[in-house]
């Protein structure tokens, strides 16, 4: 038989290599070695670290090792950099950016080749994913310099942002970092991961070539602790990160009470949802690329696979088929699938894992395929009989490895989807359309493609829910993450307390608790007494926790002062209250999924219930805080004013479409963050709540909130206009008490989605820090003077964004 005869009969692929060369010659005109790209310049070589080639172990540069007096170099030359280009015109900074977009087309093979060698990822993938995706993050993002103005009014950029990303998809990643800060006008210092900086070294000449002002973009190689530097340089404005989450916590916790902005972006543990009435082999191609693209080192990776237990054995079968005919090799070769991983320890990493799979009761299945004998290669693999609490269900492997479970109805395959801690991504197949429709909103992840997976563009936002992150990449949204209101910029320190803040008490004794009688006032320059109580009787104003009256767990209570005296009595709330308080919150979020229009008439109904009370209001703002008839009116009236306006934003603040290049749309649906604690400020005890309470519960928040602590007894108070007014239960929890302690327990507790806090300096540092756990949201006034009757600021969407995220569903069409 002839070449083509035996071609035809046997319909194997040849081999079809892509050529190094040029990549190398590029690498040989540097000498192979590299400082930092600052200030336009590159540095002298500094202690080198070697960039290797995963897929024969060859070095292919050198690179330098960032210190700390290197960071400080960029961040200068940053700093220097941003006052000219952040004056730019967005026409002007638009120019630039489509400059780069159009440079790394013109050299998007020698990007894909030098990729490709870098990382090990098929030459296939770097060539029509990365590289095509770059090229049009720039560009999408030239257009959001020009609409910076126009689009987001009264918003200006951060400043110097320090911006670390990871190996997995290197250029990419840097796009999705350095797009949008730079069309938002800020300078950047970026450190690309320690395995994979050598397409960002030719980025940054690219940056140079298109004469891109000096400083604008500055590349600082190096390993963990350069990316610690950045996180901890004390003039950089924002930290954007990209990688594991054990690292993101580390962020989280480093930058805690240093004011800077933050976004992260971080692992996953992705399902891919597989109904019986799925396009089966489609759902094979998708799954094919949910796993196996760029060897599964992807934070979205469709790693879970979750198939209806009426197909699992037809889906399996299929699957193991396909997988049998997956070619792993040599990246530049482009007929091959699957690449080397990154580097040996990831090999190692991942064959530890799949052991553990192994040993804790999984089944393997590795197709009988040809691998190479040297290089970071593995097999696709799949690991079935998995329980979801077995350590390759909940743990991120970022390798080609697939975790199989079945499930038999939606609801099941729903909880068995969001029983783990991320939230980045989540795929489902089936061709019933209200099937489908009715799961995504379903998911707790921040993506959900619909029969399809993976797919990505610049106008759409990507990024997670829960301990994947927060912060968006892509469109709107991610431009969001790079602005903030100009207003913020200049907000003093929060002044003294009033005289009457001044008369906090300490908590009386459980002997007090149980005998309230006593003197009015506490004794100055002595310890109070525990047995001195307020001086009527039925004066302890109970919490609210799952719409009932609820007494403090401590059996304490404490006394509250106002102008002339003692006012009466709150609970002092324990970790136990919150507790309970938190659960009753997770029962109720079925609010969010009211419809908007429902929770409008809600907020509309508070307002109309307050304002029939404003007098008795008034006279107790007035009685608490000491200020005039008049300044206390106007409170009520403010409040009755914030409620409307909520109640008119409830059904209005929702989602986008976006077009991406693809035949789908993307629905970018608005969600509420689930629950949401809210420490509110000493001062305005009525106002300085509902302020913050009514845009969370106006986007389907549930409420845990600590009211004023020198003057709580407002919201006390409230909880029976939020009774009369067909608040459901549980919707909003009042707990009263020393507002920093319970503010830690809300930031220390998991069941806790997001957390904003009116607090000292001191206390928002401390809340920030203690939220890593879950990586919770937090929004805290850092001691600084945030006026909450300022209608014109926080009317509208300054908090109706913090108290949501956003879904992006992609729904493809075409038959
Ligand atoms: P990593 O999170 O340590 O590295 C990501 C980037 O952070 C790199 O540029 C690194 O130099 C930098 N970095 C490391 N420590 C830092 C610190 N303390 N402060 C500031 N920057 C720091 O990820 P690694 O160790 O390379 O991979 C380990 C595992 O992390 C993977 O197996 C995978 O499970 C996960 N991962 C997830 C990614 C994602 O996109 N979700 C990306 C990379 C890794």
């Amino acid at each position: 038989m002839n070449e083509i005869a035996k071609i035809f009969e046997t319909l194997e692929y040849g081999p079809a290599p892509e050529s190094p060369q040029p990549a190398l010659d590029w690498l040989a005109a540097h000498g192979g070695r590299f400082g930092h790209f600052i200030d336009g310049k590159w540095t002298a070589p500094g202690e080198a670290f070697a960039s290797t080639n995963p897929a024969n172990g060859k070095v292919l540069a050198e690179l330098s090792g960032g210190t700390a007096a290197d960071v400080d170099k960029a961040v200068k030359a940053a700093r220097a950099a941003f006052k000219g280009w952040a004056a730019l015109s967005g026409f002007e900074r638009g120019k630039y950016l489509y400059a780069i977009a159009r440079e790394v087309q013109k050299h998007s093979r020698l990007f894909a080749v030098l990729e490709s060698l870098d990382n090990g990822k098929p030459i296939r993938e770097s060539r029509d994913v990365d590289i095509p995706l770059v090229a049009r993050h720039f560009y999408h993002h030239a257009g959001w310099a020009q609409l910076r103005d126009r689009e987001f009014p009264g918003l200006v950029p951060y400043g110097v942002c320090g911006q670390i990303i990871p190996w997995n998809f290197p250029l990419l990643m840097l796009s999705w970092k350095i797009a949008p800060a730079l069309a938002a006008g800020n300078t950047v210092i970026l450190k690309p991961a320690e395995f994979t900086s050598l397409t960002a070294l030719l980025f940054a000449e690219i940056c140079g070539r298109i004469g891109l002002p000096k400083g604008v973009v500055n590349i600082v190689t190096g390993e963990g602790e350069t990316g610690e530097a950045i996180v901890n340089h004390p003039d950089i404005d924002k930290i954007a990160f990209t990688g594991s989450t054990e690292v993101g916590k580390a962020i989280r916790a480093a930058t805690a009470g240093s004011g800077k902005g933050l976004s992260l972006e971080l692992g996953g543990k992705s399902p891919y949802i597989v109904f019986e009435d799925a396009d089966l082999d489609s759902a094979i191609e998708g799954l094919v690329d949910a796993i196996w693209f760029n060897q599964g080192q992807v934070c979205c990776a469709g790693s879970r696979l979750l198939v209806q237990e009426s197909i699992e054995e037809r889906f399996l079968a299929k699957l193991k088929k396909r997988m049998a005919t997956l070619r792993v090799g040599d990246p530049l070769d482009k007929a091959v699938d699957i690449g080397a991983l990154v580097a040996p320890v990831q090999v190692a990493r991942v064959t530890e894992l799949v052991k553990k799979g192994v040993a804790e009761g999984g089944t393997l299945y590795e197709p009988d395929i040809d691998v190479p004998g040297s290089g970071c290669f593995l097999r696709p693999m799949l690991i079935s009989d998995v329980s979801p609490a077995n350590t390759v269900a909940t743990e991120e492997i970022f390798g080609p490895v697939l975790v199989e479970m079945s499930f038999r109805t939606p609801d099941e395959a729903v909880a068995l989807a969001n029983n783990t801690r991320y939230g980045l991504a989540a795929t489902l197949w089936s061709e019933n359309i209200n099937l489908a429709l009715d799961i995504a909103p379903r998911l707790k992840a921040g993506v959900v493609w619909i029969n399809g997976t993976n797919q990505f563009d610049a106008a759409v936002g990507f990024g997670g829910y829960r301990e994947s992150g927060f912060g968006r990449e892509g469109g709107r949204e991610g431009m969001a993450v790079y602005l903030k209101p100009a207003w913020e910029k200049a907000l003093k320190p929060a002044g003294g307390q009033s005289p009457v803040d001044k008369l906090r008490t300490k908590p009386k004794t459980a002997a007090a608790a149980m005998s309230p009688h006593g003197e009015s006032v506490e004794p100055r320059g002595r310890a109070r007494n525990p047995l001195d109580t307020a001086d009527r009787l039925d004066q302890t104003a109970k919490m609210y926790i799952g719409g009932k009256q609820a007494r403090p767990d401590s059996g304490y209570s404490r006394l509250v002062h106002g102008r002339d005296g003692v006012l009466g009595e709150v609970g002092e709330g324990n970790r136990k209250d919150i507790r309970n308080a938190v659960e009753a919150a997770r029962a109720a979020l079925g609010w969010g999924t009211t419809a908007a229009h429902n929770r409008a008439q809600i907020l509309y109904f508070l307002a109309e219930n307050l304002e029939y009370r404003r007098k008795e209001f008034a006279e107790r703002i007035r009685a608490q805080a000491g200020v005039t008839a008049a300044a206390a009116e106007n409170e009520v009236a403010q409040t009755v004013e914030r409620l409307f306006a909520f109640a008119a934003w409830a059904d209005k603040y929702d989602g986008a479409v976006h077009n991406p290049p693809a035949r789908a749309i993307a629905a970018a649906m608005v969600e509420p963050l689930g629950v949401l604690g809210i420490v509110a400020p000493p001062e305005l005890p009525l106002l300085g709540s509902v302020a913050l309470l009514a845009p969370a519960i106006a986007m389907g928040n549930t409420v845990v909130l600590i009211p004023s602590e020198p003057h709580p007894l407002s919201m006390t108070d409230f909880y029976q206009v939020l009774e009369t007014s067909d608040v459901p239960s549980g919707a909003v929890n009042i707990v009263t008490g020393d507002a920093a302690s319970l503010a830690r327990t809300l930031a220390e507790h998991d069941g806790v989605d997001g957390l904003w806090c009116c607090a000292p300096a001191e206390i928002s540092a401390m809340v920030e820090k203690a939220s890593v756990g879950n990586l919770k949201q937090t929004w805290t006034s850092r001691g600084l003077a945030f006026d909450l009757a300022d209608t014109e600021r926080f009317g509208g969407d300054y908090f109706l964004a913090k108290a949501t995220q956003v879904k992006n569903v992609w729904i493809p069409y075409g038959a």
